[in-house]
């Protein structure tokens, strides 16, 4: 696959496991806010010529004028999200140019995300793989509750994955994706769309621990102590 690599970045949630008043993409993080973090690293990706920062319509303005200030040259642009992360991503989607070849989706609410990681799953894509996500293998042993509470199995973690962001794709089959399964169906990341569509497969690609989430205020904190402790790269 040839052709410019774009990103697209949902920004568009509320945050509501975080605070019910603080953005937590706007959260401090060792001097600067999440976003920032996220956006900055992802422009270290080598070949990345732009990202789709995307966010709801109260954060929308307010995005736009702290990106310019903190990062004044970089080339993103912007785009209205939707009621979910599905939807949120598809209008990131509808912006980028179809000579695009390949498009990685990447949560703003991981700032740590890997780059080297990120870079091999670029290359698998534009080798010929539908899509590669950066995820990292399940190392503790998994219960399956039945009651609340209560164990009713063990689960084989042999083959378990937890998947990550970034995502990178073929721009033209995660559009197919998206349009190809119903609107309705309720999914958590990109890759099943193209699993629910029969258009994989996708490869998983080992990335970090460290790509942690910003869900709840803990998480900011584990990420403030890995960026100061060096390891959040
Ligand atoms: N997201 C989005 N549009 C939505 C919902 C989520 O762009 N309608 C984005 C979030 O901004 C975040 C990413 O998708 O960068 C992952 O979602 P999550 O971590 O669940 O964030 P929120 O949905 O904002 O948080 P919560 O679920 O706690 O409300
Ligand atoms: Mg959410």
């Amino acid at each position: 696959v040839s052709g410019a690599v774009w990103a697209v970045v949902p920004a568009g949630g509320s945050g509501s496991r975080f605070s019910s008043s603080e953005d937590k993409l706007l959260a401090d993080l060792n001097g600067q806010p999440v976003l920032i973090h996220t956006l900055h690293r992802l422009l270290q990706i080598g070949g990345l010529q732009s990202i789709v920062l995307v966010a709801g319509e109260h954060t929308l303005a307010h995005y736009q004028a702290l990106v310019e200030n903190a990062l004044p040259d970089a080339p993103v642009r912007f785009a209205l999200g939707g009621a979910s992360r599905r939807a949120s991503v598809y209008q990131g989607l509808l912006a980028v140019p179809e000579e695009a070849g390949v498009v990685l989706v990447h949560d703003a609410a991981r700032p740590l995300l890997p780059i080297a990681a990120v870079t091999e799953a670029i290359r698998r894509v534009k080798a010929g793989q539908p899509g590669a996500i950066v995820a990292v293998p399940v190392q503790d042993t998994i219960k399956r509750a039945g009651n609340p509470g209560e164990i009713t199995e063990t689960v084989d973690r042999q083959g378990l994955w937890r998947a990550q962001t970034p995502q990178v794709f073929r721009q033209e089959i995660l559009r197919q994706a998206h349009r190809s399964v119903p609107a309705e169906t309720d999914v958590t990341d990109d890759a099943q769309l193209l699993e629910l569509a029969s258009l994989g497969p996708v490869a998983l690609i080992p990335g970090a621990e460290s790509n942690l989430k910003i869900t709840t205020p803990a998480d900011l904190h584990l990420a403030e102590a890995l960026l100061r402790a060096g390891l959040g790269s």
